[in-house]
């Protein structure tokens, strides 16, 4: 059994309508939150070394408190030679349970890959080496919860998650295999940048219609594009969609699910 032991990824965070940038220089936006001496920092690259285990990287962009809002990619590990499996979520205002599961078409831990988030007021997408894998699209006028006024920053991370994320939790991880190690290649964010103090007001500074490139209507071929490939994505690498889980949401679907 071999789980996540070397992963590799670029991370680029794109196109974000609103996000909390602390400095441009990719050494000080990666900041430890824990166990700084298992992070290494070499020029433009982040490597971060456990000696327990994992069954997940994760990367995801949130902002803080319990009404967060965060976006969120994770890699699940697996039995060795089993595939991978990313999981993507979505939380507004501090409510999650809206994971969609994914085959990806490539091996994630052999080389890097961009993964991204695009996050504009009319939806949000998760995109994987520019390939839209998942759309959530606006639709707060039906009254389904979107995050629009929150700041958010980015954050990395790896953990044990064998309780959970490997075949359910059934398969256990092997310490014999660490350190487990997360690579980092860089990290692009486009996005209007607010003050690391917290005086911006985000909706102020950020919320002016038609002001970001992001915020332009797309084009009719892009939008009809997008809407062939995450078909494609659907077809051939969804394995789990919260949307369909009627068994786990017996008190009701979530909104968004009903507006299909
Ligand atoms: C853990 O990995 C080691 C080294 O690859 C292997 O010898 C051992 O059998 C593995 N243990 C289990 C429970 O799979
Ligand atoms: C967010 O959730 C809190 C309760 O946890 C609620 O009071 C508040 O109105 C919610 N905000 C929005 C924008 O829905
Ligand atoms: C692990 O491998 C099994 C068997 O191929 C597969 O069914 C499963 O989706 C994979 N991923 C996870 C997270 O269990």
């Amino acid at each position: 059994m071999k789980m996540l032991s070397y992963w590799k990824a670029i991370l680029t965070v794109i196109n974000c309508g609103i996000i909390v940038v602390h400095a441009a220089d990719f050494d000080d936006l990666f900041q430890a939150s824990w166990a700084p001496d298992h992070i290494v920092v070499q020029g433009a690259q982040i490597a971060l070394s456990l000696d327990s285990s994992t069954g997940c990287v994760c990367m995801q962009m949130a902002s803080e408190g319990p009404n967060r809002d965060e976006l969120d990619f994770e890699f699940l590990g697996n039995v060795s030679g089993e595939p991978y499996v990313v999981q993507t979520n979505l939380y507004v205002n501090g409510t999650g349970n809206r994971e969609q599961r994914h085959y990806l078409w490539f091996d994630p831990t052999k080389d890097f890959h961009t993964y991204s988030f695009f996050w504009n007021k009319r939806a949000i997408l998760f995109l994987v080496d520019d390939i839209p894998i998942r759309e959530f699209p606006n639709k707060e006028k039906k009254g389904v919860a979107y995050p629009r006024s929150q700041a958010m920053g980015v954050h990395g991370s790896l953990w044990n998650a064998d309780d959970w994320a490997t075949q359910g939790g059934r398969v256990k991880t092997n310490w014999s295999h660490s350190p487990f190690v997360v690579e980092f290649q860089s990290l692009e964010i486009d996005a209007c940048q607010l003050s690391p103090d917290g005086a911006d007001d985000p909706v102020v500074k950020c919320g002016k219609s038609g002001q970001f490139w992001w915020d332009k209507p797309v084009v009719k071929e892009v939008n009809k594009q997008r809407k062939r490939q995450l078909k494609w994505i659907r077809d051939n690498f969804l394995i789990y969609d919260y949307c369909q889980d009627v068994a786990r949401f017996t008190e009701g679907m979530l909104r968004e699910c009903l507006q299909r």
